[in-house]
C-alpha cells in the first residue's frame, strides 16, 4: 500500500461518502475508518464496500487519547481526515459538554497522536480537519464568509468546531504538524440522519406527519450536495497547500420556508399526491435558540486554485436525495426506531 490515511467519522453522513470515494479510487490506499459509532455512525451506509481489500473498520472513540495513541502505533498512517464530530446545533443547545468533549478534546487527542507518531517528520505527512462555515457565525442580508472572515460561533456547537479548528491551525504554527482546513457550508444527500431540515422534513412527509418550521422560516442556508463536498475533500487533500483553508460551497442559498415548499412539491410529485398536500403539513414552532440568521459561503478559492466547483445543481441533487430516501426505506426505518423516538418527542413536543 502507497499510503494509510485514518479516516475519522468515516460511518457518519459526510464521512462515509469520503470513505466510499477513497477506497474505490485509491486501491493502492489503505483506508482505516475509525468511528465510534454514536447514534449518527452506522455501518449500513458503508455495505457495499465494507468487504473491499483496502477498508478496514475500527471502532474507537477519539475522546479516549489512549485507543488513539495505540490506533496510531498499529496502522502508522500517513494522513488523517478528521470528520469525527457531534454535528447537530440543536443537540448542541441540550448538551453542550458532548460537544466540547469531542470536538474539542477529541481533535486534540488526534492532534498530539499524530505529532507524537509522526515525530517530527513531517514529509509525507498530512493532518485534514473538516470544519463548518458556521464557525464564522451569522451573516445579515448581504455578504459571503471568505477563508478570511473572523470567527464569531453562535452556538455551542459552532464555538466548539472553532475551538477545534484553533486548535488544528495552534498545532501548525507551534510544532510544525503540517495541516489543511476546510470549512463547508449546510451538506444534504444520502445517508443524512434525519435529525437535520432536509431528511427530516423527508421523513416527515412519507409519514403525513407535521413539518416543524422553526421561528418565521426566513432562515437561510447554503445547500451542497454531500458527493460534491466528498470531492472537494479529495481535492484539497491531495492538492490543498500545507496550512492552508479553503472555504467549501456552491454558491446555492435558499430561505428554509422556500426550500421547505419546493421538497414538499418535489416530493408531492414522487409520491403521487395531489399538488399542495405537503405543504400542508407544515407547521410553525418555536424558535431554535440563538438561531444564525443566514450563512453563505464564498468559494472563490478553491474553484480558482484547485479547480473545484460542484457538479450537480440544487434542483439534481434534491431529486436525486428524495429518489435515495424512497428507495432506502428499511435504512430510514431502521435509523428512526429506538433512540430517535425519544429524541424527537424531546425536540418536537416541549
Ligand atoms: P454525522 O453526525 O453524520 O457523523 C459524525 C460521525 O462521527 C458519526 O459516524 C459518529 O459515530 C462519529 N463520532 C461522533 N463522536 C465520535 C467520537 N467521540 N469518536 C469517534 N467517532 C465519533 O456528521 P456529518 O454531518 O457527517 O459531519 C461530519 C463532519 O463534517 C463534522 O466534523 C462536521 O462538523 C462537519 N461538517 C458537517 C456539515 C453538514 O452539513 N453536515 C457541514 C460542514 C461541516
Ligand atoms: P439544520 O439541518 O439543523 O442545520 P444547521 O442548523 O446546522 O444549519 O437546520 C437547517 C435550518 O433549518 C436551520 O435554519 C434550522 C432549520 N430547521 C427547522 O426549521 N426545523 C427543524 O426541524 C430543523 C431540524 C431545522
Amino acid at each position: 500500500m502507497k499510503k494509510t490515511l485514518i479516516i475519522t467519522g468515516g460511518a457518519g453522513f459526510i464521512g462515509s461518502h469520503v470513505v466510499r470515494l477513497f477506497v474505490n479510487k485509491y486501491l493502492d490506499y489503505r483506508i482505516v475508518n475509525l468511528d465510534a459509532l454514536t447514534y449518527a455512525g452506522n455501518l449500513e451506509n458503508l455495505k457495499d464496500i465494507e468487504n473491499a481489500a483496502n477498508y478496514t473498520f475500527v471502532k474507537a472513540d477519539i475522546t479516549d487519547a489512549e485507543a488513539i495513541n495505540s490506533l496510531f502505533a498499529q496502522y502508522q498512517p500517513d494522513g488523517v481526515i478528521h470528520l469525527a464530530a457531534e454535528s447537530h446545533v440543536d443537540r448542541s443547545i441540550t448538551d453542550p459538554n458532548a460537544f466540547v468533549q469531542t470536538n474539542v478534546m477529541g481533535t486534540a487527542n488526534l492532534l498530539n497522536a499524530a505529532l507524537h507518531h509522526w515525530k517530527n517528520n513531517f514529509e509525507g505527512k498530512r493532518f485534514y480537519h473538516v470544519s463548518t462555515d458556521e464557525v464564522y457565525g451569522s451573516l445579515g442580508e448581504t455578504g459571503f464568509f471568505l477563508e478570511t472572515t473572523p470567527y464569531e460561533p453562535q452556538s455551542p456547537y459552532s464555538a466548539s468546531k472553532a475551538a477545534s479548528d484553533h486548535l488544528v491551525r495552534a498545532y501548525g504554527n507551534t510544532y510544525g504538524l503540517p495541516f489543511v482546513l476546510t470549512n463547508c457550508s449546510n451538506n444534504y444527500g444520502p445517508n443524512h440522519f434525519p435529525e437535520k431540515l432536509i431528511p427530516l422534513f423527508i421523513n416527515n412527509i412519507c409519514n403525513k406527519k407535521p413539518l416543524p418550521v422553526y421561528g418565521d422560516g426566513k432562515y437561510t442556508r447554503d445547500w451542497l450536495y454531500v458527493i460534491d463536498h466528498a470531492r472537494a475533500i479529495d481535492v484539497v487533500f491531495h492538492k490543498g497547500g500545507n496550512a492552508e483553508t479553503y472555504n467549501i460551497g456552491g454558491f446555492n442559498e435558499w430561505q428554509n420556508i422556500e426550500l421547505v415548499k419546493l421538497l414538499c412539491e418535489k416530493m408531492d410529485e414522487k409520491l403521487g399526491r395531489a399538488p399542495g398536500e405537503s405543504a400542508a403539513l407544515i407547521s410553525y414552532v418555536k424558535d431554535r435558540p440563538g438561531h444564525d440568521k443566514r450563512y453563505a459561503i464564498d468559494a472563490t478559492k478553491i474553484n480558482t486554485e484547485l479547480g473545484w466547483a460542484p457538479s450537480v445543481t440544487f434542483e439534481e441533487g434534491l431529486a436525486k436525495t428524495i429518489d435515495w430516501y424512497l428507495a432506502n426505506t428499511e435504512w430510514l426505518n431502521n435509523v428512526t426506531s429506538g433512540e430517535y423516538q425519544k429524541y424527537y418527542e424531546a425536540q418536537y413536543h416541549n
